[in-house]
């Protein structure tokens, strides 16, 4: 089980930051599921979440519309554009202060945000204290290191998997931190 030493100790509500390499495909199938999931910006919320966003340590795809077959597979599980729409962004060294929890889909985009989080503590410009906790979100599966694999150059069922690994991460996440907000 992942832990959220580090994290923020209270029962304030947190925001959390879903990202991958363009943004495109991965973190706003995460973003959407999730957002479902804990009712943001909906009627009955849950109160533990204060925001939630997705974004890419790249840049190729900046303001692009997510791939349709995130789009397609979330609406097969009820997740409509509707509700969910998101412009692609690149990761911004300020999101260390806004979010939280910055949730990487696998271990390069966690290797970019690690590396960024600790030069930017060495040098001054964030403290452990202000800085988001950031975690592969795969933490939350399967044996505690589960990686989200890029679908972009695959089929559908690639979206599929990854919608499964969203369910799954976002609940093992919220189960612990309504846990975390009882104690
Ligand atoms: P994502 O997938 O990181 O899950 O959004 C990708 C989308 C586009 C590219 C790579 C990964 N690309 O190289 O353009």
């Amino acid at each position: 089980m992942a832990t959220m030493t580090g994290s923020p100790s209270n029962s304030s509500p947190v925001s959390v930051l879903f990202v991958c390499l363009g943004n495109i495909c991965r973190s706003p199938m995460a973003e959407g599921v999730f957002r479902h999931m804990t009712k943001h910006d909906l009627p009955g919320a849950n109160p533990v979440i204060k925001s939630v966003d997705s974004c890419g340590t790249g840049a190729y795809h900046e303001g692009e519309s997510p791939d349709p077959r995130t789009m397609a597979v979330l609406k097969d599980h009820g997740i409509t554009s509707d509700y969910y729409m998101h412009a692609a962004r690149k990761f911004n060294y300020s999101d260390f202060v806004d979010f939280d929890f910055i949730f990487a889909m696998d271990d390069a985009n966690y290797m970019y945000l690690e590396e960024a989080r600790k030069r930017l503590i060495k040098k001054g410009e964030l403290t452990e204290a202000t800085a988001g906790k950031v975690m592969l979100f795969g933490t939350y599966g399967k044996k505690g290191k589960e990686e989200v694999i890029d679908p972009y150059y695959g089929g559908r069922n690639g979206f599929e998997i990854a919608y499964d690994q969203m369910v799954r991460f976002s609940a093992g996440f919220l189960k612990q931190l309504e846990a975390r907000n009882k104690e």
